[in-house]
Order: C-alpha cells, then sequence, then structure tokens
C-alpha cells in the first residue's frame, strides 16, 4: 500500500521563556488535528521537542498536499490562540507568513514527508530536534548510511553496500533549490566535503540504490534566509526508515552517541553539543543544549503504533552525562572563539550594530 509519512513541525509558543509548550497548547493542537483530520488522514501523533510542537501524520495524498498543509497550518494556528490566551512566550513565532498558498514550505514550519510503498513491516524513525539548525543531521546521516565504522550492514548485507544516493540542499540559494545529487560508496569524499558545512549544506532525502526507493527525507528551510531576520533557530525533523535493505534502528541510532557540535544553543548564536533526550524533553541550559529526541514507530496500512522512545534507555543516560560534560566544557569559554557563532550566523544585531559603531572609533597609525 502507497502511503506518505509527514512530520509538520514549528515553534508557536512556550511556557517560561522558551522551555516547552503548555499542556492546553497541545491538547489544542491535538484536538483538531482529531477532529479536522478525519477523512483526511489515516493516522497521526502530536508531540514536542523542547518548545517545538510536531505533527507526524500518515494519509494517501502524497507528499505537498495542499489539504494535509492547510490541516497542520490551520491546527498551529489554532494553537497559537491558545498560546496567546495563555501568555505564553513567541505565541506564533514561527508562523511567518499571512496567507497560505498551497503548501507550508517557506512558511515558517519544518516539513519533512515520505512517500513511500508500504513494506510487509514498516518501521521508521521520526527525529525532531531543538535549538539547532538544519545541518543538524549531516554528520549522523554520514556515518550512518557511509561509515562502516556506524553501520556494520554496509559490510555484512549485500543490499546495504550498493550504497545510497544523497540528495544535498545548498541552503543560502533561496530563489530557487539548488541541490546536488551523489552516490556512496565511490563519492564520499565529495559528499564530506559538502556536509562538513552544517550551516550551507544540508541532507534533504536519501535513497537505496539497491532498489531505488526513498529511505530518509528531512526539513531544510533556514528561517533566518526565509524572515531575513532572526526569527529562532530552525530546529530540524528527519524521518529515517530502518531495517532489512535499510540501515537499521541502531545503526541510525549509532552516531548520536557522539554528541557532536552543533550551532543553535543560546540566542541561536553559540555552538554546543547535541544531546538525544526522551520524548517530550524540555529546554534548560543556557537555552539549550541543543537536543534531539528520536521516536521509533512501526506502520501498518497507515495505522500507527505508539511511539517507542528510542533515547529513552540507560545507555543514553551515559551519553547525556558526557554530553553535558562536553556543554560545560564550550560554555567555560563564553563568547570566545568557537564556542559562539561566526558574524555571518549570528542570529541577533547587536554585535553588527557594536561593530559598526567602533569602526569610527579606529584609528590609523603610520608604520
Ligand atoms: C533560541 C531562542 C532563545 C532566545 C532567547 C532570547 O532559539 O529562541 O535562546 O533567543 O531566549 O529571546 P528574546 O530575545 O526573545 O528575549
Ligand atoms: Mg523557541
Ligand atoms: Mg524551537
Amino acid at each position: 500500500m502507497k502511503i506518505t509519512l509527514s512530520i509538520i513541525k514549528a515553534d508557536i509558543g512556550s511556557i517560561g521563556g522558551h522551555i516547552k509548550p503548555s499542556q492546553k497548547l497541545l491538547e489544542a493542537v491535538t484536538n483538531y488535528i482529531n477532529k479536522k483530520g478525519k477523512g483526511l488522514l489515516i493516522d497521526s501523533y502530536v508531540g514536542h521537542t523542547g518548545d517545538d510542537i510536531a505533527i507526524l501524520s500518515t494519509h494517501k495524498r502524497g507528499a505537498l498536499d495542499q489539504k494535509i498543509h492547510k490541516l497542520c497550518w490551520q491546527a498551529l494556528l489554532e494553537g497559537t490562540r491558545v498560546a496567546k490566551s495563555q501568555g505564553l512566550y513567541g505565541a506564533g513565532q514561527d508562523l511567518l507568513k499571512d496567507t497560505f498558498s498551497g503548501n507550508v514550505k517557506g512558511m515558517g514550519p519544518a516539513v519533512a514527508e515520505l512517500d513511500i510503498e508500504e513494506r510487509p513491516a514498516e518501521p521508521f524513525l521520526m527525529f525532531c530536534a531543538d535549538k539547532t539548525e538544519p545541518g543538524a543531521y549531516n554528520l549522523p546521516l554520514y556515518l550512518s548510511f557511509c561509515d562502516p565504522m556506524y553501520n556494520s550492514g554496509l559490510m555484512l548485507s549485500p543490499n546495504l553496500g550498493k550504497g545510497f544516493k544523497f540528495v544535498i540542499m545548498d541552503v543560502e540559494n533561496t530563489e530557487a533549490d539548488r541541490f546536488i545529487e551523489l552516490n556512496s560508496p565511490e563519492e564520499i569524499y565529495d559528499i564530506a566535503t559538502l556536509l562538513r558545512d552544517n550551516g550551507r549544506f544540508v541532507v534533504e532525502s536519501i535513497w537505496s540504490r539497491n532498489s531505488n526507493t526513498q529511505v530518509a527525507a528531512a526539513s531544510t528551510t533556514r528561517l533566518h534566509n526565509i524572515a531575513g531576520k532572526y526569527v529562532g533557530k530552525d530546529d530540524p525533523v528527519l524521518l529515517v526508515r530502518a531495517q532489512k535493505d535499510f540501515p537499521a534502528t541502531g545503526e541510525i541510532l549509532a552516531p548520536y552517541g557522539i554528541g557532536h557540535f552543533v550551532a543553535g544553543f543560546m540566542r541561536g548564536s553559540h555552538n554546543g553539543p547535541l544531546m538525544p533526550v526522551k520524548k517530550n524533553s524540555s529546554i534548560s541550559f543556557f537555552d539549550g543544549p541543543p537536543v534531539v529526541s528520536a521516536l521509533a514507530f512501526s506502520v501498518g496500512k497507515g495505522k500507527l503504533t505508539e511511539p517507542a522512545d528510542a533515547f529513552d534507555h540507560p545507555y543514553w543516560d551515559y551519553i547525556r552525562n558526557q554530553v553535558s560534560q562536553k556543554a560545560e566544557g564550550i560554555r567555560r569559554q563564553g563568547f570566545s572563539g568557537p564556542a559562539m557563532l561566526p558574524m555571518t550566523e549570528l542570529e541577533y544585531g547587536g554585535i553588527m550594530e557594536n561593530l559598526k559603531r567602533l569602526d569610527k572609533k579606529f584609528k590609523l597609525r603610520k608604520k
């Protein structure tokens, strides 16, 4: 059976700053989807990671469908009304446009969608990250799909060994979608050359070369580029199908043990380690650290199981402690060097204004 898995996610307001959405807000979004999604959706799940609410749905209408996107947009608007009435912080902050035109791409929310032919058993993972950028998934995806040090299936399973096609987006180009297709394993150095730069090049999708089917879909929007100014970090979402001819769930999760440094954190202007967190976790230390949740689902004829929380396991407690130590390490140097983002990536204008003012005070001394 052909189905579509869609995630549409946005920050539409949270309690006490950017900690987490209120229960009422979550209920408003969930109730709207349950009520108005009848006849349109096969199934849905609504949850949050940090201050972002994600709507996962299954349906038969294909990616970028106007009705599905409008339903989620309206649910987020409904939530925004509740957020405003409760005085939540940043109510509706990711809903950047007033009028809905076709689909929510470029309107603020993060979108990731997979059109699939359901396998007899269809396990997949839904990743939601907060306080970070779309390129946060670059390294984990590279390691899960290209590196036998993280994915032994690349050696052990002939079908995985045939490699994967990466579609990589140049997110600096806002006029049109500028993308490149590169194949593993032959072109892994080229893939790494691009994915090194998390702020510019972002994995959009990954395809199995054995079956020519799509394995992964990630959101690639940069709010900064849409709005032309700071409105919050992009907080990307990712869908990855698992098992058989695709990486095993454990091979998809393994790279998150690194807690690699990504851009985001306080004011979207710092580097911090990405912490794998449990379902419905909040944001705390220094408006961070950057976090990622991973919910595993199985889907049959479009019906979702309850989520299995992939980072809710004693192993990840150990990782979370290590990531906290990394976060402490970089935070101790405050604003200095790599702790803060380069000028082009800063999400607030204050430093540029200071520099302009100071520029006039500089003097020249003859050599
Ligand atoms: C980061 C984020 C927060 C805010 C910070 C200041 O994505 O949303 O770190 O940037 O809390 O927010 P304002 O400037 O609204 O007081
Ligand atoms: Mg926020
Ligand atoms: Mg957020």
